[in-house]
């Protein structure tokens, strides 16, 4: 028994915002962001679409591709920063109305960037553990909408946008989600988070909240790399595969400086990383099943390939999955 990716789709806004047009607004440069970051454009949600209209997008197209129908998921799990409404409802339950899966499961995963691999173990250990047969993992954000537009250092490296994988358990051993790690450093929380001005309405006066990044890069930065380099150290103590037996690393698109810098100290050629944060920018939990989508689509994913995930985040947050595709 397995539980695989059955299928994986995005949805990306169309807009597209390059460093030159945020240049026009900011005072920054293309030469910056790219030297600082590897990011060249960013696409942004326009005004009115939600996180759940484009994770039920990118939800549809993948369940068309696997030829599931949304009545047969027996669980939906969105892992989202930018969720719909603040607290409550879960994102996945708007989701699971507007795909029509009425009657299904659905909840959602707060961990930051690294929110698709914990939602993708939690679903994998629940199809596994024989709760149904068919889910829905989505990662989907709308960054732009939390933006700090006042901080030039967090605000060039966000970008929106949505991908989903429909994961089935089948009678094949040795295939799909093979092996997961998870964890989270909570003595960073204030490194990475959303602030919110007033916290909390008083009784008295009701006052709209206003919320917006904060970040402090350099400990954002040195964490990263620490969590990618160990999430590679504990994955191959973990399953015995050697660094040679992977087809692909899937990091995280956060800065394609911190992949280099875990690349270089494992002598990873830069090409067994794909990256497409040139074109996203950082699109936080929807950033590696976009990555994902995208690879499928260009014919780099073929049938037994093994893929590990690298995920690392607010919280702070890091994770890794093994995948044979
Ligand atoms: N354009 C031009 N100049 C800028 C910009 C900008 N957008 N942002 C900062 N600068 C300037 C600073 O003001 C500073 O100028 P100064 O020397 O005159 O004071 C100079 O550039 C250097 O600033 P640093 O903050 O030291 O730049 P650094 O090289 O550390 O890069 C960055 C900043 C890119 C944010 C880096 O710290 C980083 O990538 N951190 C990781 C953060 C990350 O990836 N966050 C994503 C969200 S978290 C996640 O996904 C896990």
């Amino acid at each position: 028994m397995s539980v695989v990716i059955r299928s994986i789709a995005a949805h990306v806004p169309e807009q597209r915002v390059s460093n030159d047009d945020l240049a026009l607004r900011l005072d920054t440069s293309d030469e910056w962001i790219r030297s600082h970051t590897g990011i060249g454009a960013r696409h942004f949600a326009p005004d009115g679409v939600l996180t759940s209209d484009m994770a039920a997008s990118a939800a549809l197209a993948a369940l068309e591709k696997a030829k599931i129908s949304p009545k047969n998921l027996d669980l939906i799990v969105v892992a989202s920063a930018t969720p719909d409404y603040f607290g409550f409802p879960a994102t996945a339950c708007v989701v699971q109305d507007k795909i029509g899966a009425h009657g299904c499961a659905a909840f959602d995963v707060t961990a930051g960037c690294t929110g698709f691999i914990y939602a993708l173990n939690i679903a994998a250990s629940m199809l596994e553990a024989g709760k149904g047969r068919n889910a829905l993992v989505i990662g989907a954000e709308t960054l732009s909408r939390i933006t700090d537009w006042n901080d030039r250092a967090s605000c060039v490296l966000f970008g929106d946008g949505a991908g989903a994988a429909v994961l089935s358990r089948i009678d094949e051993p040795g295939r799909g989600c093979l092996s997961f790690i998870l964890g989270a450093d909570g003595s960073g929380v204030k490194d990475l988070y959303l602030v919110q001005t007033p916290r909390i309405a008083t009784f008295t006066r009701e006052t709209p909240i206003n919320a917006s990044i904060s970040m402090n890069g350099k400990n954002v930065y040195e964490f990263a790399v620490k969590a990618i380099t160990v999430l590679i150290e504990r994955i191959m103590h973990a399953t015995a595969y050697k660094l040679e037996d992977f087809a692909w690393i899937v990091p995280h698109q956060a800065n394609a400086r911190i992949v280099q810098a875990a690349g270089k100290r494992f002598g990873i050629p830069e090409k067994k990383f794909y990256m497409n944060i040139d074109e996203y920018a950082n699109t936080s939990s929807a950033s590696i099943p976009i990555a994902l989508a995208e690879m499928e689509s260009k014919g780099l994913l073929k049938q037994g390939d093994l893929v590990m995930l690298l995920g690392f985040g607010s919280g702070l947050t890091y994770g890794a999955g093994v995948i044979r595709w």
